[in-house]
């Protein structure tokens, strides 16, 4: 059996067979303290203080030349392996430090206040709405495929202005190139994606948006249109960074969403009398939002990279070393939560699920506000509703973790 300082043991986590429940691996990596993988300049974190630590510290970097493994800009560089070179584009604001962060981050910061936000609560429930009428008609539900996916990709191609009809082929580049987040690149090769797909997959996404982008005028009201006006004081976007930053938020702003909104309702199932106070009481759903966030997040971790030594109790990160956050294994410290493992709507919110410092969640507002709105909707009108399967099947992926399918069956859809 190996322990946590052995590389086979973090690799379990790619172990399919333990995906709909990773929570006993991360109690135990927690439990034996910071891990460095073998010799390697690989470091595993996942107690709250030391994720909470790294992730605020100056010397965090998410720019990956820092490593003193070789890594490409991009994880899907690393993937592509030799034909990284045919990889197009540059890298968005998730692998960029200041200033081109700040500067990446503020153009796009102002379609993620909480005045615009707030405006596209109608639409929203419109096509909550919408996608449980089809349910409806159908007489099936599937958590996932019928509200949990349409509800956030939609949201996300108005905002973006990108036509909803080219949804499939947006959805298996998304899938592909969001599997490149797992961190399987740098620690083992099992379960690689394989690597021409994933070049294609880059290029064809990067192309799709660059024909988009070209047809495109600056007088448009969606977000594309207004980042191709940007002149952020005089410091405008060049192409490769407009066309990175419409991909991150195609694929940040629904892969995670899908499976936030997942991960909440199955919890409800699974704690029925929640399910219940909410379908009388809707302002229970940010209670439930927020414990759902920390008690399963959508994304399980995150990694940086030391510009300089990083002093951690018990391990020290020289210059170049990589560490990898198990954000969802903070949030199940005992240090910080007492009885991690139960699910308890009534904790104060101090979850990493959308991470902390410089590169926390641009999503964050509207990510809350479409589960919100999904939930409540779901559990107003669904009746009776009851797990087919428990646990569920789960998506292959390790970073952005969730159901791949969450049958339903119900006695009415009001
Ligand atoms: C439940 C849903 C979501 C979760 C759990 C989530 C989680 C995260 C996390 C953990 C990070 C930080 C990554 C890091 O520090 O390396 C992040 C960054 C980001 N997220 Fe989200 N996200 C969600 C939804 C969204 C949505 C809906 C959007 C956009 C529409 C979005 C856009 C972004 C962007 C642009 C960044 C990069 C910010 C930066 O680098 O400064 N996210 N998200």
């Amino acid at each position: 059996m190996p322990t946590p300082a052995d590389p086979g043991f973090f690799a379990r986590l790619l172990d399919p067979a333990q995906r709909h429940d990773p929570y006993p691996l991360y109690a135990a990596m927690r439990a034996h303290g910071p891990t460095r993988l073998g010799e390697t300049p690989v470091v595993v974190l996942s107690s709250y203080r030391d994720c909470a630590t790294v992730l605020r510290h100056r010397a965090s970097s998410v720019e990956r030349h820092h490593a003193s493994i070789p890594l490409g800009p991009t994880p899907v560089h690393d993937l592509a392996g030799e034909h990284a070179d045919a990889v197009s584009g540059t890298a968005s604001m998730l692998f960029r430090d200041p200033p081109d962060h700040t500067r990446l981050r503020r153009l796009v910061a102002k379609a993620f206040t909480p005045a615009v936000v707030r405006t596209l609560e109608p639409r929203i429930i419109e096509i909550a709405d919408a996608a449980l009428d089809r349910a409806a008609e159908r007489g099936r539900l599937d958590v996932v495929a019928d509200l949990a996916y349409p509800l956030p990709i939609t949201v996300i191609c108005e905002l973006l202005g990108v036509p909803l009809d080219d949804e499939l082929r947006l959805r298996e580049w998304s899938m592909l190139l969001s599997r490149s987040l797992d961190p399987i690149s740098t620690t083992v090769t099992a379960g690689r994606p394989d690597p021409a797909q994933l070049v294609d997959a880059s290029n064809e996404l990067h192309d799709y948006f660059e024909q988009l982008i070209r047809r495109r005028s600056r007088s448009g009201e969606d977000l594309m249109s207004a980042l191709i006006a940007a002149e952020d004081s005089g410091d405008a976007l060049t192409r490769d960074e407009l066309i990175s930053t419409c991909v991150l938020l195609l694929i940040a702003g629904h892969e995670t969403t899908v499976n936030l909104i997942a991960n909440t309702i199955l919890a409800l199932l699974r704690h029925r009398h929640y399910l219940a106070i909410l379908g009388v009481a809707a302002p229970f759903a940010t209670a439930v939002i927020e414990e759902s966030l920390r008690y399963d997040p959508p994304v399980q971790l995150v990694p940086r990279i030391a510009r300089e030594p990083i002093e951690l109790p018990g391990i020290e990160l020289a210059a170049g070393d990589l560490a990898i956050m198990l954000i969802a294994a903070a949030n199940h410290d005992p240090a910080v939560f007492p009885d991690p493992t139960r699910f308890d709507p009534a904790r104060a919110d101090r979850h990493l699920a959308f991470g902390l410092g410089q590169h926390f969640c641009l999503g964050a507002l509207l990510a809350r506000l479409e589960t919100s709105v999904a939930i409540t909707r779901f559990a107003r009108r669904v009746r009776n509703p009851r797990l087919v399967v428990d646990p569920p099947v789960y998506r292959d992926h390790i970073t952005l973790r969730g159901p791949a399918a969450i049958p339903v069956t119900f006695t009415e859809i009001a």
